[in-house]
C-alpha cells in the first residue's frame, strides 16, 4: 500500500482485518515497524478518536509522531495559479515539500465546507497533499470519506457477526448541525467493496448519498421497515447531498429502543461523537448492544494496520 485514501487503496479488506487483529492481539509486538521513522499528522479540524488513537498506534508501531493543529497555521492555498494577496500564506506545494522532508508517512484530516459540492467532492485538500507530497499520505477523514473510520467498522462487525452475511443498516438521524457526508459515504463505500454483508441504507427523502458510494446497497425510505431482521444498525447524520449541505429538522429518525425492537437484536455502532437523545437515545447508548466503544478502540488496530502495510510496502 502506499497511500490510504479509500477503499480503492486496498486489495484485500479481509487481510487488512486479520493484519489489525494481529495488532490487537499484540499491541507492541510490531514495534520495528516505526524504528527511526516518523509519522505527522496534521488537523485542518477537530479530533478526539483519530488523533489519540492515531498517535497511540504510530507509538506503539516505534515511530517518532508529531501532531500540528493546521487551523492554528499559516493559511494554506490550495489553487493553482493563485495570485495569494489576500488570506493565505503558503501554498500547498511548498507545505508538502516541507512536510515531507521532515516525516515517512503524512497523515491529514479536513472536512468539506458544505457550501461546495463540486470542491468538495473534488477532495482537493487531501488530494493536493498526495499530488506535492514525496512521502506516502493517510487520511485522518477528508472532505468524502474516512477510511480509518470504515476499516474499524469492519474490524467491530467481524468481532460480533454470529452468522454469514449479516444485515447491516446504515440509518441517518436527527442533529442540529450541518454534517458532512464522508463517515456514511465511507461506510457505504466499504460495506459494498467488502461484500460481507447485506447493506441497506435508510434516509429521509433528499438525502440520498452520492450514488458513487452507494451502488450495491438497497436504499429505503421507510427507517421502520429497514429496521426489521437487521443485526447491526449503524447511525449517522449526514447533510444533504442533493441540497447540498443542507439539514432537515426530523426528531422522528431518532434511533430508540423502540426501533432497535424490530430488529434481531441488533448491534448498535456509531462512530463518534454523538449527540444523547438527539442521535440515539440514552436506553440503546447505554445498552449491552452498544459497540461504540469498540469501534473507537478498534481505531488504533485500524491505525497500526496500515502504518504497517504502508511502511513494509504491503
Ligand atoms: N470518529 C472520529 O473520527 O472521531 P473524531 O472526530 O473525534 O476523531
Amino acid at each position: 500500500m502506499n497511500q490510504f485514501l479509500s477503499a480503492h487503496d486496498i486489495k484485500d479488506i479481509d487481510g487488512l482485518i486479520e493484519r489489525a487483529q494481529r495488532h490487537k492481539a499484540a499491541p507492541f509486538g510490531f514495534d520495528d515497524v516505526g524504528y527511526n521513522k516518523t509519522v505527522i499528522n496534521l488537523f485542518f479540524n477537530p479530533s478526539l478518536r483519530t488523533r489519540i488513537s492515531t498517535e497511540k498506534a504510530a507509538t506503539q508501531l516505534g515511530f517518532q509522531v508529531i501532531t500540528y493543529d493546521a487551523s492554528g497555521g499559516w493559511n494554506i492555498e490550495f489553487d493553482e495559479g493563485a495570485t495569494m494577496n489576500l488570506d493565505t500564506a503558503e501554498h500547498v506545494r511548498e507545505a508538502a515539500g516541507v512536510l515531507s522532508q521532515y516525516c515517512d508517512v503524512l497523515c491529514v484530516r479536513s472536512f468539506p465546507s458544505l457550501t461546495d459540492r463540486e470542491a468538495d467532492y473534488a477532495d482537493h485538500v487531501i488530494k493536493s497533499f498526495v499530488k506535492y507530497a514525496t512521502v506516502p499520505v493517510v487520511s485522518l477523514e477528508s472532505a468524502t470519506r474516512h477510511p480509518l473510520q470504515s476499516l474499524a467498522d469492519c474490524i467491530t462487525i467481524t468481532e460480533n457477526s454470529s452468522r454469514p452475511r449479516p444485515k447491516v443498516v446504515l440509518t441517518w438521524a436527527p442533529h442540529p448541525r450541518r454534517l458532512p457526508q464522508a463517515v456514511a459515504n465511507s461506510f457505504a463505500e466499504w460495506m459494498v467493496k467488502w461484500d460481507k454483508v447485506d447493506l441497506v441504507i435508510t434516509n429521509p427523502e433528499g438525502f440520498d448519498l452520492a450514488p458513487e458510494f452507494t451502488k450495491g446497497a438497497k436504499v429505503m425510505h421507510d427507517q421502520a421497515e429497514a429496521f426489521r431482521n437487521a443485526d447491526f444498525v449503524y447511525a449517522k447524520n449526514w447533510s444533504s447531498y442533493a441540497d447540498y449541505g443542507q439539514t432537515a429538522d426530523l426528531p422522528g429518525w431518532m434511533v430508540d429502543e423502540a426501533k432497535m425492537g424490530l430488529t434481531n437484536n441488533a448491534y448498535f455502532m456509531h462512530c463518534l461523537p454523538v449527540r444523547r437523545n438527539v442521535v440515539v437515545s440514552d436506553g440503546v447508548l447505554n445498552s449491552n448492544r452498544s459497540l461504540v466503544l469498540q469501534q473507537a478502540n478498534n481505531r488504533t488496530w485500524s491505525a497500526q494496520a496500515v502504518l504497517e502495510a504502508i511502511m513494509r510496502g504491503e
